[in-house]
């Protein structure tokens, strides 16, 4: 029996290099190897999106992103998480065993209160009682995410162990599956992390000329005011982005930084072709599924019905255990 791997993505806003790598691309590797399951979290998303129309339209773009990306409905459940409203019944029944004290601890929580979130909301709070609920109802073995995400799959596992030292064996227990060579990546400001919410994205289906505005816009080593002085890639982000796109050229760039050889555009330059060229396919493809709407709703409702009844199997296992 294959293991499966479960993850989902929110649809609030275009998906970026730091997406790209953290996550899409990885999930479509994995269909080879695992049973997946795939989905878009527009439920999460209602956490900051308040606009019905656009969260629609947001849900189906984000769709085509991953089709286009390579997500193969004949080997992979592809599907809305709202249309697996299991997932909302799950959650409330975990969320009475969950500690506050858990959901407290939790970074994201945590920073939007530093970053000042005025009326954060209980939804917000119980944002990772959710993400539980999506993992454990499907019974994942494995959840590819980026690094930002690690401790919500340890959450997801606590409270799966919570669930089955109360009520006997329900729950398998998932685990994260994260590259640990694909750093978090950083944005085009060279400060933060590639962030919808930081504005400092590189967006992978953007028109050619906005991908290398973004690109070419990108900060570099501050301390290279002119190309004449000597560059320091250990600290430059366009570096770090090549190390990926560039990674058989690597050795040469470093080396015409460091003596001044190359300059910061000619660099960026690079880097724009090259991740042109590994996109190419990819923007392709989303330019002909974009003009065939019914096809990306049929493969959600299909999607769905395979998803929704794992979902149904668990939840009809939980009830049972919990009396209801
Ligand atoms: P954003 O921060 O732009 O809102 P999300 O939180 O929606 O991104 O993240 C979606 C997926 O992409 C998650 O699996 C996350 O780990 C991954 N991801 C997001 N930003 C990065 C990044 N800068 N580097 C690596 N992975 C990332
Ligand atoms: N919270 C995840 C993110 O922002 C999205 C998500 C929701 C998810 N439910 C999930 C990821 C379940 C993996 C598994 O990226």
């Amino acid at each position: 029996m294959k293991k499966r791997v479960l993850s989902g993505m929110q649809p609030s806003g275009k998906p970026h290099l730091g997406n790209y790598l953290g996550a899409m691309k990885r999930h479509v590797a994995l269909q080879e190897k695992y049973e997946c399951l795939y989905f878009i979290a527009n439920y999460h998303a209602l956490t900051t999106v308040r606009d019905g129309k656009n969260l629609e339209e947001m849900t189906r773009e984000l769709a085509a992103d991953y089709l286009a990306l390579g997500i193969d409905p004949k080997k992979t459940a592809f599907f809305k998480q709202s249309d697996v409203p299991e997932v909302t019944e799950l959650t409330w029944i975990l969320s009475t065993i969950t500690p506050f004290g858990l959901l407290e601890r939790a970074h994201a929580w945590k920073d939007s209160l530093a970053k000042g979130k005025k009326n954060p909301t209980a939804g917000l709070f119980q944002y990772p009682v959710l993400m539980a609920a999506d993992i454990l109802a499907y019974q994942s073995d494995f959840v590819p995410v980026g690094k930002d995400q690690k401790q919500h799959i340890e959450i997801a596992r606590d409270i799966a162990q919570t669930f089955n030292s109360t009520y006997g064996d329900t729950l398998t227990l998932p685990a994260d599956l994260i590259e640990e060579e694909v750093e978090t990546i950083i944005g085009t400001d060279g400060v933060h992390k590639m962030s919808k919410s930081y504005g400092n994205t590189v967006e992978i289906f953007a028109p050619e000329e906005e991908l290398r505005k973004q690109i070419m816009g990108m900060v570099t080593d501050p301390n290279r005011i002119k190309k004449e002085i000597p560059g320091n890639p250990e600290i430059c982000n366009v570096f770090s982005l090549q190390k990926i796109f560039n990674s058989s050229k690597i050795k040469d760039i470093e080396k015409r930084c460091k003596s001044a050889q190359i300059g910061c555009v000619e660099d960026k330059k690079m880097l724009f072709e090259a991740i042109l060229e590994e996109l190419r396919p990819a923007r392709e493809k989303r330019i002909e599924i974009q003009k065939n709407l019914d096809y990306i709703d049929e493969v959600l409702r299909n999607g769905a019905k395979i998803a929704r009844s794992s979902a149904a199997k668990t939840l009809d296992e939980v009830r049972k255990k919990v009396g209801l």
